[in-house]
């Protein structure tokens, strides 16, 4: 599966090829364009792309329209992240969203792509009381938000959490490295992992992928730890601020497509910017409304 892209270069006539199925692709999502819908990417897939030394792509994504245009470029992965906190509901950061708020998110996600993986956070205060709770609430994701998959943050401390979920049925991604539901006792964004404390995360990673999770995320990783974690571990990685050499990176859209204002993390890339664009089609119209330009002639019945 082709699933690096230079900026810009995807369109939906070049939906990756799939893992692991040579240059022809025969018989693998995506791979046949008179096979309508394409297959879903499951989470086979991704192992199968670790396993072949690709790439894939995952981006947040909260709502009909992203999920649809992320979906039919590509992307293989759509994460319903809890960052919509702080990226639809105004929040600051990533802590007050509550399940009751996320999963019309996922649902609407969910209904809208067609062949990505559709993964959900498990937001903060939903999962860290027990193995039970983390099911529950894993449960009401997969039934009640449509999603494949779900991601928890956390280290070794969660090992039998993710455990009990894989074995209720939940495919899990783990988080680790920096976990924004823990930015308060991590003392701010901060780089994780660094020196000794590569260990650690090493550690982190190999306990919660031999207890069942499909994948690992990491985030404000160094490369270099990035790189041992992945060799160090079976499942497919995917990094934000973890350097080039996981298995899979992830952006959240509104940063990766410029639509957010401010001042951007050192990791992110912007493909577009979508705040100049969507700024300059307000003025526009409320300029020609002020006007009477418009509605002119041709939109009136
Ligand atoms: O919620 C989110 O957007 C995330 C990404 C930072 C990976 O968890």
């Amino acid at each position: 599966m082709a699933m690096t892209s230079s900026p810009g270069s995807i369109t939906p006539a070049e939906v990756p090829a799939p893992y692991g199925n040579g240059p022809s692709g025969a018989g693998l999502p995506g791979s046949d364009p008179t096979e309508k819908p394409a297959g879903r990417i499951r989470i086979h897939h991704l192992q199968q792309a670790k396993d072949n030394g690709e790439h894939f792509a995952m981006l947040t994504a909260y709502e009909q329209y992203t999920a649809e245009i992320f979906d039919q470029a590509g992307i293989e992965v759509l994460l319903v992240g809890d960052s919509a906190s702080n990226n639809v509901f105004g929040n600051e950061t990533s802590l007050p969203v509550t399940v009751e708020e996320l999963l019309p998110l996922c649902r609407a996600v969910a209904r809208s792509a067609k062949r990505a993986l559709v993964v959900a956070d498990l937001p903060f205060g939903s999962y860290e009381m027990s193995a039970q709770q983390a099911v529950a609430t894993g449960v009401r994701f997969l039934k009640g938000g449509l999603a494949h998959a779900v991601k928890i943050e956390g280290g070794t401390f969660y090992t039998e959490t993710v455990r009990a979920m894989v074995q209720a049925g939940i495919p899990v991604l783990a988080h680790i490295g920096f976990t924004p539901q823990s930015e308060h006792s991590l003392g701010g964004y901060r780089v994780q992992g660094r020196g000794n404390d590569a260990q650690r995360l090493i550690d982190d990673a190999l306990a919660l992928s031999e207890a069942g999770a499909f994948g690992v995320l990491m985030e404000m990783v160094p490369a270099e730890t990035a790189a041992a974690i992945d060799a160090a571990i079976r499942v497919p990685t995917i990094g934000i601020g973890a350097g080039s050499r996981t298995t899979g990176q992830v952006l959240v859209w509104q940063d990766m497509a410029g639509l957010r204002g401010g001042k951007m993390a050192k990791f992110v890339k912007q493909y577009a910017d979508l705040r100049t664009t969507l700024a300059g089609a307000a003025k526009a119209y409320g300029e020609e409304v002020r006007a009477g330009q418009f509605p002119g002639p041709e939109h009136s019945f």
